[in-house]
């Protein structure tokens, strides 16, 4: 007995000590990460297979223009969008269902809501979502570019709004249409969305902040008064001298402005918003009280913008957690790394890496949280897309999360 009582607490002694070793390996080596799903090339689930047929002769599928940028997650549903870049895009907004899937490869993306509701040149209808979000109420914001085939031939005759979309129900609750004022309707790339409800008892006490990268801006939208304008600042404006983006063996040049943003969590009361153009190396943010103020146009004066410091690298999406970790991409290391807001420096110094990988984490597209502490995010080789480089014999396509114990800014983390 006594023997066996030494031998336990050998055990646990040489447990405790593999414990240590594991945790001291954290803090300075990156978090491991598991890949849910993973794609060589964008298929769907069409209604039936002749329907898939035609939309091949006609055009209206073209599998290499199909790339997953968007990602968002809600109980078992992770939606993910497609661009419509360039012609041959079926559906823009879909998801697939991490529960029922038995394929974590080349898993065909189910539109969403429905495919009817994918239909071109059909306004009511969603033409191009690059972005949305999941409020705290169940609601999907859908932010609709309505111009199709921007990177090829332009089509702009829907004009670009905002869907609210129940996700118990998936029905459409609301319809914004931006007007011309606030945002061009021949000229927009709306890009990323944050969506700050100050009170959990009033889903009507909402604010969304949406990037415009084709026109330098970031729109503001009251969900109370059903209105929308915009602020402008130099910062918003690609910097000339950030537009290389060094990959692995090559250079990779995007002119691409403000893009991904991100809000201070639910316990600063969503009091700023961070923002940078892609092609940048600085963070910058302003206070939400500012936007909320502004009139419809007004140009921020430098004194609203606060530059938190030069970054590793450039990154497209961005995103928040509820303790004012901020994650972001390095493009050039295929990684991702997180910063403490609480602090206004945010720069190389103090980002701390949370995970890397040459093969899975080539451009790391956006970001998501679940309800129960993993990050989501979507990788995509998106330097292959501009340049036709993708090679489909290869995966392109990636859903990864990583394990980090927080949620989204959303959410209040008391
Ligand atoms: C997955 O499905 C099982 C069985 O239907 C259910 O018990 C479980 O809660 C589901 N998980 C998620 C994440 O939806
Ligand atoms: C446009 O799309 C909406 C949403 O799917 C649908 O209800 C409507 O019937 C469509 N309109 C036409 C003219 O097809
Ligand atoms: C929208 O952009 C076009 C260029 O594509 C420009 O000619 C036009 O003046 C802009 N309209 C507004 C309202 O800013
Ligand atoms: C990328 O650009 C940098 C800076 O101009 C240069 O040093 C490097 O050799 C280039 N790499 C490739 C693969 O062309
Ligand atoms: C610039 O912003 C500061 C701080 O918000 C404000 O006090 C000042 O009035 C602004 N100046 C102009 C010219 O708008
Ligand atoms: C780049 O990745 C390497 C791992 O390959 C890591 O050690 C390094 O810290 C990363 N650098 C940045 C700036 O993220
Ligand atoms: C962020 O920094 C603040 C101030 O130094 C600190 O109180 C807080 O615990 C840090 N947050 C995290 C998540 O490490």
């Amino acid at each position: 007995m006594a023997i066996f009582k030494a031998v336990l607490l050998y055990l646990k002694l040489y447990l405790i000590g593999n414990f240590l070793v594991v945790f001291v390996l954290a803090k300075s080596v990156p978090s491991p990460h598991e890949v849910l799903f993973s794609w060589k090339q964008i298929d769907y689930k069409f209604p039936n297979s002749n329907i898939k047929e035609k939309f091949l002769l006609e055009g209206e599928y073209i599998p290499e223009n199909n790339v997953i940028t968007g990602i968002k997650v809600h109980q078992n549903r992770i939606f993910l969008t497609v661009p419509r870049w360039r012609e041959g895009v079926p559906s823009t907004l879909n998801f697939v269902d991490f529960n029922v899937t038995q394929e974590p490869s080349n898993s065909p993306l189910i539109p969403y809501p429905s495919w009817e509701f994918q239909e071109l040149g059909n306004c009511t209808a969603i033409q191009y979502v690059q972005s949305m979000e999941i409020d705290q109420f169940g609601r999907m914001w859908v932010v609709d570019v309505g111009r199709v085939n921007t990177f090829t031939n332009p089509d702009n005759s829907c004009p670009p709004k905002l869907l609210l979309i129940d996700l118990a129900t998936d029905e459409v609750i609301k319809e914004h249409i931006f007007p011309h004022s606030v945002v061009n309707h021949t000229k927009n790339f709306l890009n990323d969305i944050v969506v700050g409800c100050k009170n959990i008892q009033d889903e009507n006490n909402c604010y969304a902040y949406i990037s415009d990268a084709d026109d330098s801006k970031l729109v503001m939208y009251n969900l109370m008064e059903d209105r929308s304008w915009f602020v402008t600042h130099e910062t918003m404006i690609a910097d000339p001298s950030a537009t290389v983006i060094p990959i692995l063996d090559g250079n990779y040049t995007f002119n691409t402005n403000i893009d991904g943003i991100a809000l201070s969590p639910f316990d600063s009361n969503f009091d700023r918003v961070y923002y940078s153009p892609l092609s940048s190396f600085q963070l910058y943010s302003v206070l939400t009280s500012v936007l909320n103020e502004a009139v419809n146009g007004a140009i921020l004066n430098d004194s609203q913008v606060i530059t938190h410091g030069r970054t590793s690298g450039q990154s497209d999406g961005m995103a928040m957690d509820a303790v004012g970790n901020i994650y972001y991409g390095i493009l050039s290391n295929n990684s991702v790394v997180y910063s403490n807001t609480t602090t206004e420096q945010i720069d190389e110094t103090t980002e701390v890496l949370l995970v890397q990988d040459d093969v899975e984490l080539q451009w790391v597209d956006t970001f998501a949280f679940d309800e129960e502490g993993y990050i989501y995010m979507t990788s995509n080789r998106l330097h292959r897309f501009s340049t036709e480089t993708y090679d489909f014999s290869q995966d392109n396509f990636r859903v990864v999360r990583v394990f980090v114990g927080s949620k989204s800014y959303m959410y209040s983390a008391l």
